[in-house]
């Protein structure tokens, strides 16, 4: 199941071009695809690692937690049972919000008022409140998102992804957790000129 993960990230790596990356999609993802590509399949992140990725991120109750790429909100519905903090899940194919909102809503109304899961592209979606920032992504869209990231979120806020880095931004913290590889950088006041572009 590991290897099968990792293999299905690591070969939309590799793949040139968005056809080809269409035969690694679920039906419902192909389908989303019609409307706007997807830019990574789901693959969910095992609990432990998502654990892992909440501690490095050091959330507490009075974080705003915003996964980008939600999938089925694991992430934020977990963060929200842990801390009692909120959060908010973005993702592309309405048919992983849907599973979300389920989610959340079997999780139980307490937990269901903490979090909200919405349809949309991360690289319009207005993350700028988040105090906290998970995903996991694919290192091409890491990098496509970097300058968001930087001018976007406020100095302070961290940021935790799952396997994948920022390229030239190096992470202050670097964990191997159950064969996954998790990232941590934490938002500077001044960035510098080459993490911009
Ligand atoms: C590898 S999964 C990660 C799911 C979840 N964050 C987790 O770690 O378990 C990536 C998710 O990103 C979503 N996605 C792909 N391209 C996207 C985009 N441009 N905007 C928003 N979501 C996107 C996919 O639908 C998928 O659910």
């Amino acid at each position: 199941m590991l290897i099968q993960r990792r293999r299905l990230l690591a070969s939309a790596l590799v793949l040139p071009a968005a056809p080809a990356l269409s035969a690694l999609l679920a039906p419902d993802e192909a389908q989303a695809r019609e409307a706007r590509p997807l830019d990574v399949p789901f693959v969910p992140t095992p609990m432990q690692v998502v654990d892992a990725m909440l501690d490095m991120a050091k959330v507490g109750k009075d974080d705003l937690l915003y996964d980008l790429g939600s999938g089925d909100g694991r992430i934020v519905i977990r963060a929200a049972q842990r801390f009692g903090c909120r959060g908010v899940g973005v993702d592309l194919n309405p048919e992983r919000v849907r599973e979300a909102k389920a989610a959340a809503k079997k999780a139980g109304a307490q937990i269901e008022s903490l979090v909200r899961f919405e349809e949309g592209d991360v690289f319009t979606f207005d993350f700028s409140p988040a105090t906290v920032v998970t995903m996991y992504l694919l290192p091409s869209v890491n990098v496509k998102l970097r300058p968001r990231i930087l001018k976007e979120l406020k100095p302070g806020t961290r940021i935790v992804s799952h396997d994948f880095d920022m390229g030239e931004w190096k992470a202050e913290d670097v964990r191997n957790v159950a064969n996954s590889t998790v990232y941590r950088w934490t938002i500077m006041a001044n960035p510098p000129a080459n993490l911009l572009r």
